[in-house]
């Protein structure tokens, strides 16, 4: 980790940025009075409740309740986390972040050769930029024309020419003062051991930079023009680039819209500035390797709707099993993912140009669903009118299922299970409790520790099941409940009134803000929780809590929650009558009401306390 980032500084930042600008570079924002406003980005609405005020510097939603400072709403709305969006406030300033508390010397090192890398990259990408205008690259540029491309998306995409000698670029950085070794160590140069020479590596290529979300160029692929191989050539893993972590086109595809809802993942480069050239800006591209869970979180974290594209071949029809397989556990509620097949021997690229965008944006609006997807998976090659195969069909079901996070979709899909099975829901819901826990027996490596401390003993009156005891004894009870509000929002109901219950000395402020926008109405998804809290240290662990499963049946997860809040009341009561009777006293004090339970407790302690 790099250093803390000084609070003085922050301060200093949000003293200088102006929130009406960063904002206003987001949302239409009218002048209305001392305030501007404009309809929320964070909530749909049709009739502006959205007031940024320049005075206090915040924005505030009196629709959803969204409000912050300029760092907040970046967070928010461009999904960043927190250093990263003091970087990018920074960075419009033209400051450098400062760190302090560097304990560690080798992260400073670290920083330090990252943006040489980056600038190093940069200035590769503009040197092949260079040279596609110039007489060397004119085989590249009728290359580029031949296959459709303008001038303009050429320039979005930052496409270029790698020239044909072995050492134009090695020569190009080396004169301004870059090391060969650097050169290598960023991929762009190949230092053979035999020799020793160095040499190019892109050589006579069609150049496609690779750039981060903030679009700064992180790798290269490069395309021959011919039929020689490779048809395409990619950087090397880099301190900078870890292919299965970063898709081809996302930063253009961000830039190109204000809110992007949708992003289509297609297979190659050509792909992606083909449909850019017919206007479709929300494509990207693994780069050459299958879709990784990295891939799926990073683009879950921007949008809540993917859209794979695959070959309607068998490799297609496999690699889109494999898709299916990695996105399962990442389906919380309010996210979507589609399945679309072309016809065979087309790619994204062949297609758009035979039928045009807006054939090609009816496929995608069309394209199946995870759900369609997953039972025509699960039916194949079997016969759904004989019982055996029903079975086998319920059981590949089932497995899936297993990995899907708890949520309307899952129940959604165990009920059109128990339609094309034909059997109970209720049961299917059984055995699928029983897969998971017997599942969970075996790995038990599955579940993350926790480092908490705080572990109390479990209420000894309450019924537990074994999965319970098991998933308690690495989970603090606050943490538990914690985990069971973010599953089953609407739970915050069952639980008392006032927070008392809620141990003061511990760290429970998570705890307590989440009750609190739970019971304020607004969250009744775990994905709306978990979004609200996007890019903090919170949201890091409530999604950790998000994706351990709860392990135990839905009926009785009110009743855990019911045992767990009594316990810690049981804990703290037994702690100290006299403080107990005091913190019910100020209850009353300040004028609240004490339920029915709170007022016995209050008389009986008045009794106990008496007779000392
Ligand atoms: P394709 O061979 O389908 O190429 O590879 P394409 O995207 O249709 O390209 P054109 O239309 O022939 O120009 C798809 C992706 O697989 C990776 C690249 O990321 C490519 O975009 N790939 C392919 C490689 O990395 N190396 C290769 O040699 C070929
Ligand atoms: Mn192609």
């Amino acid at each position: 980790m790099a250093g803390q980032i000084p609070q003085r500084f922050i301060d200093d930042l949000l003293g200088r940025v102006d929130v009406v600008e960063v904002v206003g570079e987001r949302v239409q924002l009218k002048k209305a009075g001392r305030n501007y406003s404009g309809l929320c980005p964070f909530h749909q609405e049709k009739t502006p409740s959205f007031t940024v005020s320049a005075d206090k510097q915040f924005y505030h939603c009196f629709g959803c309740g969204a409000h912050g400072n300029a760092l907040r709403f970046l967070m928010e709305y461009d999904k960043l986390p927190f250093p990263e969006a003091v970087e990018q406030l920074a960075g419009r300033l033209g400051l450098d972040v400062p760190r302090e508390g560097g304990d560690d010397p080798r992260a400073h090192q670290r920083e330090k050769k990252r943006k040489e890398g980056v600038n190093l990259l940069e200035l590769a990408a503009s040197f092949y930029r260079e040279r596609l205008k110039m007489q060397e690259g004119q085989s590249a540029q009728r290359y580029l024309q031949s296959r459709g491309l303008s001038p303009e998306v050429i320039n979005t995409y930052g496409i270029g020419y790698a020239p044909g000698g072995w050492e134009a670029l090695k020569h190009h950085l080396s004169e301004r003062g870059i090391g060969e070794p650097v050169q290598v160590e960023y991929g762009l140069l190949i230092h053979r051991e035999d020799t020793g020479r160095t040499y190019d590596r892109f050589r006579d290529r069609v150049m496609f930079p690779i750039r981060d979300l903030r679009g700064r160029t992180i790798a290269f692929g490069g395309r021959v023009m011919g039929d020689e191989q490779p048809k395409y050539l990619n950087s090397p893993e880099t301190p900078v680039f870890h292919k299965g972590r970063e898709l081809y086109g996302l930063y253009e595809a961000r830039q190109a819209t204000a809110r992007l809802e949708q992003l289509v993942m297609v297979e190659g480069y050509m792909d992606v500035v083909a449909l850019a050239q017919y206007g479709i800006h929300n494509a990207v591209a693994t780069l050459g390797t299958a879709t990784t869970e990295d891939h799926l979180s990073r683009l879950f974290r921007l949008v809540s709707r993917v859209v794979f594209c695959f070959d309607g071949d068998r490799a297609g029809r496999q690699a889109a099993s494999r898709a299916l397989e990695t996105a399962l556990p990442m389906m919380i509620d309010g996210r979507e993912a589609r399945f679309l097949f072309l016809p065979e021997g087309d790619d994204p690229d062949t297609l758009v140009r035979r039928e045009g965008a807006e054939a090609f944006q009816d496929r995608v609006t069309c394209a199946m669903p995870l759900s369609e997807f997953l039972f025509e998976q699960a039916a194949q090659g079997r016969d759904l009118n004989t019982v055996e195969g029903r079975e086998r069909f319920a059981s590949q079901v089932l497995e899936a299922l297993q990995k899907v996070p708890d949520g309307m979709l899952k129940s959604l899909l165990l009920e059109a299970l128990a339609k094309r099975s034909g059997l109970a829901k209720t049961q299917l819901q059984v055995l699928l409790e029983k897969r998971v826990a017997s599942s969970a027996q075996k790995e038990p490596a599955h579940w993350e520790p926790v480092d908490e401390p705080m572990l109390v003993p479990l209420p000894g009156e309450r019924p537990v099941t074994r999965s319970h005891r098991k998933i308690s004894q690495a989970l603090s009870i606050v943490d538990r409940i914690v985990q069971l509000l973010l599953h089953e929002p609407r739970l915050v109901s069952t639980l008392p009134e006032t927070l008392e219950w809620l141990p003061e000395e511990e760290d429970t402020p998570l705890c307590r803000e989440l009750i609190a926008l739970l019971r304020a109405g607004r969250y009744r998804s775990p994905q709306v929780v978990l979004a609200h809290f996007q890019g903090s240290q919170e949201g890091q662990v409530l999604a950790t809590l998000a994706k351990r499963e709860l392990l135990i049946p839905k009926a009785a997860r009110e009743a855990e929650l019911e045992g767990l809040v009594e316990h810690l009341l049981d804990v703290q009561r037994k702690r100290s009558p006299r403080e107990e009777y005091e913190a019910l006293l100020s209850i009353v004090r300040s004028g609240q009401k004490l339920d029915q339970a709170q007022q016995q407790r209050l008389a009986s302690l008045v009794r106990e306390l008496a007779c000392h």
